[in-house]
C-alpha cells in the first residue's frame, strides 16, 4: 500500500531560485538561508520518497486570467519548467506519476471534491523553489511529482477548511492505491508576506511562529483562519498558508515535528519551514 510518510512546509519564493541558479547560494545574504535547509537536504535524501505530492499555487504562468482553477492536479508525465519572464529555470524537468494522479483524481473526485484535471502544465518557482530548497541541484530529480494547483492569486481562494478537508481526501486516495509507495506531501509558500501596496515587505513572526507551533499542536484552529485575517494579520500573500493546511491533513491527527527552520528576509517573505512526520510512520 502506498502511505503518505511525511509533511514538508517550505516557501517557494523566486528570489530562491534565482539565487540558486546564479550562484549566489554562499552570499552573506543568502548563505544563513540556505544552511536552515541542509539538515532537510540530509534528511529528505535519507528519507528516500517515491513520489511527492507537491501543494503550490500558479503565478499565471500555467494558468491566467481567462482560467483559474481552484484545485487543478496535474496528470501528466512530465511537467516543462515554466519561462516566467526571464526565461525558465535550467533545473530538470519534473517527471509526473499519471497513473498515481488518475487514481487521486478519480478517488477524491468520487468523494465529492470537484478537482480540475490537467494533463498538460508547465510549472513555475511555486514548484521549483521548494524542490530546489529539498533536493538541492541534481542532474534530475529523484521523485516523481503530482502537482496539486491552488488559487490563491484570484479572490475568493478556497477556504482553509477546505483545503484541510482536502488534505484528508488525500490521505484516503493514496492510502488506496495498492504499490509500496512512499509518498510525502509538500505545503508551500507563505508564510507572512505582502508584496505590493503601502504595506509592501510586512513580516509579522509571531504570527508565523503560531503557525508553525499549531501545525502540530492545534491544526484545527488553523483551519479556521480567515482569508482576511491572514491578509491583515501577515500580509496579502500570507493567503497562501492554507496550502501548507492541504498537507497538514494528509498527515492523519497527530504528527511528529522532525525540522523547523525560520528565516527573515528573503526577498519580502518570511520563510518558514517544517518537517512533519505522520503518525503512520513508524
Ligand atoms: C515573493 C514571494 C512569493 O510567494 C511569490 O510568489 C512572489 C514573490 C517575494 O517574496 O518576493
Ligand atoms: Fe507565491
Amino acid at each position: 500500500m502506498a502511505k503518505i510518510t511525511a509533511g514538508v512546509g517550505c516557501s517557494h519564493t523566486p528570489a530562491i531560485g534565482a539565487a540558486v541558479d546564479l550562484g549566489k547560494t554562499e552570499t552573506d545574504y543568502w548563505r544563513p538561508m540556505f544552511e536552515g535547509f541542509e539538515a532537510s537536504k540530509k534528511w529528505i535524501k535519507e528519507a528516500a520518497p517515491d513520489v511527492v505530492i507537491m501543494v503550490y499555487n500558479d503565478h499565471n504562468n500555467a494558468f491566467d486570467f481567462k482560467m483559474i482553477p481552484t484545485f487543478a492536479v496535474g496528470c501528466a508525465d512530465e511537467f516543462p519548467i515554466a519561462d516566467e519572464g526571464w526565461g525558465a529555470r535550467p533545473v530538470p524537468i519534473v517527471k509526473g506519476y499519471r497513473e498515481l494522479a488518475a487514481h487521486i483524481v478519480q478517488s477524491v473526485i468520487l468523494d465529492e471534491f470537484d478537482l480540475t484535471i490537467v494533463n498538460e502544465m508547465e510549472v513555475d518557482h511555486g514548484l521549483t523553489t521548494p524542490m530546489s530548497l529539498m533536493f538541492g541541484e541534481p542532474e534530475a530529480w529523484p521523485v516523481r511529482v503530482i502537482p496539486i494547483a491552488v488559487n490563491v492569486v484570484q479572490y475568493p481562494p478556497p477556504t482553509g477548511n477546505r483545503c484541510y478537508n482536502l488534505g484528508k481526501a488525500l490521505k484516503k486516495a493514496v492510502e488506496s492505491w495498492d504499490e509500496d509507495l512512499n509518498v510525502m506531501i509538500f505545503g508551500t509558500g507563505g508564510m507572512s508576506h505582502q508584496i505590493q501596496g503601502p504595506r509592501a515587505g510586512l513580516i509579522n513572526k509571531e504570527f508565523d511562529k503560531n503557525f508553525l507551533d499549531d501545525l502540530s499542536r492545534d491544526p484545527e484552529r488553523l483551519k479556521d483562519i480567515a482569508h482576511l485575517e491572514y491578509m491583515r494579520e501577515a500580509g496579502a500573500e500570507a493567503v497562501e498558508l492554507v496550502m501548507w493546511l492541504v498537507m497538514r491533513a494528509a498527515l492523519g491527527e497527530k504528527v511528529d515535528e522532525v525540522y523547523r527552520f525560520y528565516h527573515v528576509p528573503a526577498s519580502s517573505t518570511g520563510v518558514g519551514h517544517i518537517i512533519l512526520n505522520a503518525d503512520n510512520n513508524e
